[in-house]
């Protein structure tokens, strides 16, 4: 089991940069190759040409192709494009990144190439490996693609976790810097965390793996004991989610706090929440929390799920299957088709 540390570790956080042209300048000069025109590669590449860096998209022949295309960038193969660049970002899904980086990108990198990823996860268990004489950094906005530009043209900036997982040339930090700066994170709101590739692999896999997995599998808890007491599934699936109000919720747990928000609900709904929550979270559940971060620091999740991906992905497509049959499902089309949202 993990042992709770007693220190707490505080992060640096950066939300200005005092000369910001001097970091731009570490990076204005030098190519860039957008690997991958998808959610986050359309958004960071856009940003930085309007940052004014020189990008180029690297992707294979599909719609996304078009996409950059018709935005106006040069578009050339994955090889090609890494041959192009200085700084690489590698903006393709996880899964095809170990692959797609051994056979298309690591063969370009020259002394002092760059390599940028999104996702602490390939670079952190290994499954992509640059050489040594090449930098390697982390840019992961907290931020979903599409925001990323919609954020960049309203001139606000967005978090992000940033981190140097190699320093080859000496001066990574600076690059890391600029290349955040071009994407616009430095904007109004906006800050670059300092972090590793560890931390945000830790972050992002232990929020999915136990609060965002638990709330899903809590809803439905709630839909089949609300349903056996009567209620109407239409009722019910508007009062988890439909209705959009958890959105709401959420925004002002960003804008107010987590317990700051609570006092923006009824004073019945207040006293319900502080009294019951706490029932459901105890021990047990922070121990289930240590198990589920141990099996992902010591690779043994990423293990599985390499595994997984091997063999057809069997699993995975199983349990797609069987939530797709739990009753609530069948009613949430109904719901969503008298409310026009699918066809
Ligand atoms: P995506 O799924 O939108 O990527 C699609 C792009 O990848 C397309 O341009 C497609 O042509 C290309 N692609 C797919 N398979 C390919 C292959 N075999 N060879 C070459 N190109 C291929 O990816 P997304 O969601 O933008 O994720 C990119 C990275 O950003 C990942 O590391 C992800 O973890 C990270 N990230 C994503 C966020 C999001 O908002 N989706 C948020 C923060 C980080």
């Amino acid at each position: 089991m993990l042992v709770a540390k007693s220190v707490v570790v505080l992060a640096e956080i950066i939300t200005r940069l005092g000369d910001e042209d001097k970091y731009l300048s570490l990076v204005a000069r030098r190519q860039v190759a957008v690997i991958g025109y998808g959610n986050q590669g359309r958004s960071q590449a856009l940003n930085m040409r309007d940052s004014g860096l020189r990008v180029v998209v690297g992707n294979p022949h599909d719609p996304y192709e078009k996409l950059a295309l018709e935005d106006g960038f040069k578009v050339v193969g994955v090889s090609e494009a890494s041959g192009l660049a200085d700084i690489v970002f590698i903006l393709i899904p996880d899964e095809v990144q170990p692959e797609v980086f051994e056979r298309s990108i690591k063969p370009h990198l020259r002394e002092n190439s760059v390599v940028v990823m999104a996702s602490g996860y390939n670079y952190f268990y290994g499954y992509v490996k640059p050489p040594d004489y090449a930098d390697v950094l982390l840019l992961a906005p907290r931020m979903i693609g599409w925001a990323v530009r919609e954020l960049y043209t309203r001139g606000e900036g967005f978090p992000a976790l940033v981190a140097v997982g190699h320093d080859h040339s000496g001066v990574a930090k600076g690059v890391m810097l600029g290349l955040a700066a071009a994407m616009g994170v430095f904007k109004r709101g906006g800050c670059a965390v300092v972090s590793s590739f560890r931390e945000e692999t830790l972050l992002d896999l232990l929020s999915e793996q136990t609060w965002a997995g638990a709330l899903l599998f809590m809803f439905r808890a709630y839909y089949e004991v609300a349903t056996e007491l009567g209620a109407s599934p239409e009722a019910a699936i508007l009062e988890l989610y439909a209705s959009g109000e958890l959105a709401e919720i959420a925004e002002s747990m960003k804008n107010l706090g987590l317990f700051e928000q609570l006092r923006t609900h009824s004073r019945t709904s207040q006293y319900g929440q502080l009294t019951r929550g706490p029932g459901f979270v105890g021990e047990e559940v922070k121990d289930k929390i240590r198990g589920i971060a141990l099996n992902i620091l010591n690779g043994s999740f990423a293990r599985e799920w390499a595994l997984e991906q091997r063999t057809g992905m069997t699993v995975f497509n199983r349990l797609h299957e069987i939530n797709r049959e739990h009753p609530m499902e069948l009613e949430e089309k109904k719901l969503y088709k008298i409310l026009g949202r699918i066809g």
